[in-house]
């Protein structure tokens, strides 16, 4: 039982540690020996930052821990649930990591992005048919989707699944006092679902629609997360979102916006004005900004060069408050999370376009 009287208790505590330490230490074990199968790229020809050393980067992966704790603590949020449990599942996804490993070692090397770039795919867009982060693919097979958590959880050592989970506390805050089974959540680019997982234990009652423009990771996401009544798995464009106006209460989106050209980026915030109701809330978690961490540019640096991301610089250098107040989402609260940021807008009453 995780709580008594909603209040967590000193076991959950223990477990909570126990779980995410066990998380942490199982994937910077994978990152550790990824690195040793990867053959060193040429130094970059280019100016290269200064890098956060590993004390920092510690420091700030275990405050985004104590802050999920304390609001777990304060009774805002449960014990997170264990998504997709199955621990033989996991053994084999990180096996077919590690297979993999050689094929994205070597696209990096010949600087080979765009082999998902075929007839079969022409009906998706020209900049979403690439290798981002090389990998074999990109995000059109059931493979890649297989794989997707254990690489990201990896590039994060484990820290992953808690920098998402920083979308729950404002959601928590927005339904107090609101009845949840007549809210409506859209999680846009919603990959492998993991996001929607962890809402829908957290408030049950709300109805869930996770978007993606790829198949096989919605199919992965109803397999491994569930799909029900108030849990739907839709395939659709975040720049044509297949939802009447002002029609979703919570608009969520991870690890997206980095993935988009500018252009497509401001119709995406565009679409999302679009179907908040006046009053609703835009939940965006993406990586941190340069401005956020000038003293680690060196990550911003490199991280484009190592992956492939075409868009990545684009949007550390960007002003996102200011594109979404120019659509009518209100810039309302930010939170450098570890190497996110998390960044909550509410859609204005006045909406320039109406
Ligand atoms: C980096 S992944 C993030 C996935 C997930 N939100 C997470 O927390 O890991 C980006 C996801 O966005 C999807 N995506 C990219 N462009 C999209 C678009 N224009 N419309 C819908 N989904 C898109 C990709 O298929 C992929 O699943």
């Amino acid at each position: 039982m995780p709580h008594i009287d909603g209040m967590a208790t000193m076991l959950d505590r223990i477990a909570y540690a126990a779980s995410q330490t066990a998380r942490v230490g199982w994937f910077m074990a994978h990152y550790s020996a990824g690195l040793r199968q990867l053959k060193p790229l040429p130094k970059p020809q280019f100016p290269v930052g200064p890098f956060p050393n590993r004390q920092e980067l510690l420091r700030d992966m275990r405050a985004l821990f104590e802050r999920e704790w304390s609001d777990i603590a304060a009774g805002l949020l449960p014990v997170p649930r264990t998504l997709d449990p199955d621990p033989v599942a996991w053994l084999r996804r990180s096996i077919l990591y590690f297979r993999d490993l050689p094929r994205v070692d070597e696209r990096r090397h010949a600087r080979v992005n765009d082999e998902p770039d075929v007839a079969a795919y022409a009906h998706l867009p020209r900049y979403y048919r690439q290798n981002f982060h090389y990998q074999t693919g990109g995000w059109l097979t059931e493979e890649s989707a297989e794989v997707y958590d254990v690489q990201v959880e990896t590039l994060f050592t484990g820290a992953a699944d808690a920098m998402r989970r920083r979308a729950l506390k404002p959601i928590a805050e927005f339904l107090q006092g609101r009845n949840q089974r007549s809210m409506r959540l859209l999680d846009i680019g919603t990959g492998t679902g993991r996001l929607p997982g962890f809402v829908q234990h957290a408030f049950p009652g709300l109805r869930i629609a996770g978007l993606d423009l790829s198949r096989p990771y919605l199919e992965h996401a109803r397999r491994t997360i569930g799909a029900s009544s108030r849990l739907k798995w839709i395939e659709g464009a975040a720049e044509a979102l297949p939802f009447a106006d002002a029609s979703i209460d919570i608009a969520t989106s991870v690890f997206l916006f980095h993935e988009l050209p500018r252009k497509v980026r401001a119709q995406v915030v565009a679409e999302i004005a679009r179907v908040l109701k006046p009053g609703g809330r835009a939940i965006i978690i993406d990586s941190v900004l340069e401005r956020d961490r000038p003293e680690w540019k060196g990550l911003f640096d490199l991280f484009p060069y190592y992956f492939h991301e075409p868009y990545f610089t684009d949007w550390v250098t960007s002003d996102p408050e200011a594109l979404f107040a120019g659509y009518g989402l209100v810039p309302c609260a930010t939170e450098i999370a570890f190497l996110s940021r998390v960044m909550v807008f509410e859609r204005a009453y006045y909406h320039p376009e109406n």
